[in-house]
């Protein structure tokens, strides 16, 4: 299928590079196809970013049927362009479609699509260090009907984002909150599938810990609320005694892109990685005995980012003295070195745009 591509006449005025946050500011295009049950998907095209136009009946804004992925492009010191394990990413947007009963993308397609928009909008890639172009390809349910079944009709889009640091702090620990109140995920529902629900499920625990002055959750299990599961918006790893735990994919975690990287990397540095089930009891032990030597979250978006205090209930653990530890740091750099070109690209992560 051939992607057309209509620019915008009306180009808009780039954000200040010294001062890029997260996800507030969008580019001049964006990459819509669209589905019909007897047609399959067509029409994939590149217009101008602005305004969809959709009914107030579309299933999505009622019953949530949604997908989404994260993924960035880096631009080289010598001006080459780099995406990061975007096949991972599409891939993944097809688990999380099958669970939410979306019909499948091609692979390559949407590889295509994202290479072709990102080229058109290359101007917007930041340089600068720890910035990227933020891409977020999504999928809608579109039908005009409020009666409770899977959507006949969908959109598949992209929109890319120049972006900074996901939490103000940077590359600096932030604070994170044990939820013990509200759940996010039970084996059998959504919790592995990047879906908007699990977000939106997710907004009361995250405003309640920042009320407490914290940054974000980290999730227990939804059956027992005893067990370590995942960050608000990333995984998370704890260095105890030199070895790596983090929770295993069971269903209830997002199976994370940078999880996995860093899985990888800390193999390849010879620490024994630990993919197992380990409780709240436990890591506040570990802590007490002094052998919670580091604690990091892990994320497209957040990259990697340290755990400098963790808090539950009336507990408080302060975590290699609110400072990053040298794993973290290790892990950090050898992901955005190979994201931004200046490490050899061993495992065959990056796709360059010609
Ligand atoms: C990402 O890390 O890319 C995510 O999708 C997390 C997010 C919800 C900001």
């Amino acid at each position: 299928m051939e992607i057309t591509i209509t620019k915008t006449t009306n180009p808009k005025k780039k954000p200040d590079k010294n001062n890029l946050v997260f996800g507030t500011v969008f580019t001049d295009h964006m990459f819509i196809m669209d589905y019909e049950e007897k047609r399959g998907w067509y029409n994939p095209r590149i217009v101008p970013y602005g305004p969809l136009q959709l009914e107030p009946a579309c299933m999505v804004f009622h019953y949530a049927q949604e997908t989404f992925e994260g993924l960035k492009a880096y631009k080289t010191k010598e001006g080459k362009i780099q995406l990061f394990r975007i096949q991972d990413n599409m891939k993944r947007l097809n688990q999380s479609n099958e669970r939410l009963c979306i019909p499948k993308i091609d692979v390559d397609l949407a590889v295509e699509a994202i290479k072709t928009l990102v080229k058109v909008d290359q101007d917007w890639i930041p340089k600068m260090e720890g910035t990227s172009l933020y891409i977020r390809p999504f999928v809608i349910g579109t039908d005009n009907k409020i009666g409770v079944r899977p959507s006949s009709t969908y959109k598949f889009m992209v929109i890319l984002s120049p972006v900074g640091s996901y939490y103000k702090e940077g590359i600096r620990p932030t604070k994170i909150y044990v939820e013990d109140k509200y759940v996010r995920a039970v084996p059998g529902g959504v919790g592995y599938a990047k879906t908007g629900g699990n977000y939106a499920a997710s907004l009361k625990a995250q405003k309640e810990a920042k009320e407490k002055g914290y940054s974000e959750v980290l999730w227990l299990d939804g059956q027992q609320r005893k067990y370590v599961e995942e960050v608000g918006t990333s995984n998370a790893f704890f260095i105890v005694d030199g070895v790596a735990y983090t929770s295993p994919l069971q269903g209830s975690i997002l199976a994370g892109i940078t999880r996995n990287t860093t899985i990888t990397l800390l193999k390849e540095m010879g620490i024994q990685v630990r993919e197992e089930r380990f409780t709240v009891d436990q890591l506040f032990q570990w802590h007490e005995e002094g052998k919670l030597e580091e604690a990091f979250a892990t994320g497209t978006a957040a990259v990697i980012s340290p755990i400098g205090q963790l808090g539950w209930k009336d507990k408080v653990a302060i975590i290699n003295n609110f400072e990053i530890g040298k794993i973290s740091q290790k892990i950090y750099d050898s992901i955005t070195g190979i994201q931004n070109g200046t490490l050899e690209d061993k495992y065959h992560w990056i796709t360059q745009l010609s």
